[in-house]
């Protein structure tokens, strides 16, 4: 039946439909997908929904029109500033989470450059771990991406970094931590270069600015990846993730408006008048963005607190279960909540036919490669589940390495 054909439906038959369309979505609620969806408990999805609801059609592009969302933009920026380690000079804007903000490191490093460097061939320096959305950034804004091996610890290999810089670096990256195998590049050492060239130098802490600050007030040792280190021109943190908000939150922050100009486009070049934006896109909803506001003050520090540390802890059980299995190889100690393995011996078994395996028991891992490996990012409600995956991980592994099946490499993400 076509849509002209199908005449109106009412919410009900609206909403049990949808629901029939989600019948072979993963449920992330279970704490069986280690990817992709966070669950911060349903009381924490109620208020952000509700929050949600009441501005999904408030429109963000233009704040005077609605003060309300400048205040939430404001608050939640405020909050992130002191994760960060900002001061009174540090400010940013709330983006529609990672990529966005990645997009815009790039575009403001960019214009930067050719501002105060007058450089018109710019190229931005990031380790092989930092994130896609800085190689789509670097595609959409013509920069050059240089790309640059990691050492054996998977951290930005320092040497090999500075020897990649000249006169027309605009951008220099850290991760903390980075996406594939969750390590905290050495970010001090980073900064320096990027600063002896006058270039920006971006943190990508799109998966740990959150955890990161609650790590360390829960008295872990955490490396310097923040404000406080000379140099860092610019963070990026992403609500949606350990932030536990609805999708289409993240903060990109500066360290002083004036680099932070840098982000945001102005023209008077057509009949409409002045149309300025803070990032990528014009209409921009308000839901995700009162709905971050919403989830930061009901969870408050002390419900980030539990959250983080509920997470570590599953995340360091994982690790230490993976590094205890003769057939795997645990990538790296995690820094945060990121748990990366691979075979040990990948002539013996295939990790993609593990993830085939694990995904017919019920779960979903990540697969990733260069090295061919499943990554898991671990989660606060995983502390409930974490020991029955390490045991059908181990059952997992003894079947996909007897089966001689291979698996297939999947995608991080898609395009159809
Ligand atoms: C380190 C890092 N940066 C950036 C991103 C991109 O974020 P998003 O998918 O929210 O756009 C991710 C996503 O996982 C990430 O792990």
């Amino acid at each position: 039946m076509t849509w002209e054909d199908a005449g109106r439906l009412g919410i009900d038959e609206i909403l049990a439909r949808l629901e029939q369309y989600r019948r072979d979505d993963v449920r992330w609620k279970d704490g069986r997908v280690f990817s992709l969806a966070y669950f911060g408990g349903d009381e924490v999805m109620e208020v952000a929904d509700a929050a949600y609801r009441v501005f999904a059609s408030d429109n963000a592009l233009n704040l005077a029109a609605f003060p309300s969302l400048a205040r939430i933009q404001s608050e939640v920026v405020d909050i992130v500033r002191r994760w960060t380690g900002g001061d009174e000079h540090t400010a940013g804007f709330m983006t529609t989470g990672g990529t966005e903000s990645l997009l815009l490191t790039v575009k403001a490093a960019r214009e930067r450059g050719r501002a105060e460097r007058d450089i018109h061939s710019p190229n931005a320096v990031l380790p092989a771990s930092a994130h896609a959305a800085l190689e789509k950034g670097c595609h959409y804004f013509g920069v050059e991406s240089r790309r640059v091996p990691v050492g054996d610890d998977w951290r930005a290999d320092v040497d090999a970094m500075a020897a990649t810089v000249d006169d027309d670096t605009v951008l220099v990256v850290g991760s903390a931590p980075s996406y594939p195998q969750g390590v905290i590049d050495p970010i001090p050492d980073l900064a320096a270069i990027a600063t002896a060239r006058g270039a920006n130098f971006h943190v990508d802490a799109c998966m740990g600015g959150v955890t990161l600050p609650h790590l360390a007030a829960l008295g872990e040792p955490t490396p310097p990846w923040d404000f406080s280190v000379d140099g860092v021109t610019s963070i990026s943190v992403d609500l949606h993730k350990y932030g536990y908000t609805t999708k289409g939150a993240g903060v990109l922050i500066h360290r002083d408006k004036a680099l932070r100009a840098y982000q945001t486009y102005l023209t008077t070049n057509w009949l409409g008048g002045t149309y300025g934006s803070s990032g990528i896109l014009g209409t921009k909803g308000g839901g995700a963005m009162a709905a971050a506001w919403a989830v930061l003050h009901h969870l408050g520090h002390e419900g980030y607190m539990d959250l983080t540390r509920r997470a570590r802890g599953a995340a360091l059980r994982l690790a230490a279960a993976v590094e205890a299995h003769p057939d795997l190889s645990l990538l790296a100690r995690p820094d945060t909540t990121l748990v990366a393995f691979a075979a040990h011996d990948p002539d013996r078994l295939d990790v993609f036919a593990l993830a085939d395996e694990l995904l017919a028991h019920g779960w979903y891992v990540d697969r990733q490669s260069p090295p061919p490996s499943l990554h898991c990012t671990v989660m606060a409600g995983h502390d409930e589940t974490i020991d029955g995956f390490i045991a059908d991980l181990a059952e997992c592994v003894a079947s996909a390495g007897s089966n001689g099946r291979a698996g297939e490499a999947g995608a991080y993400g898609t395009i159809e």
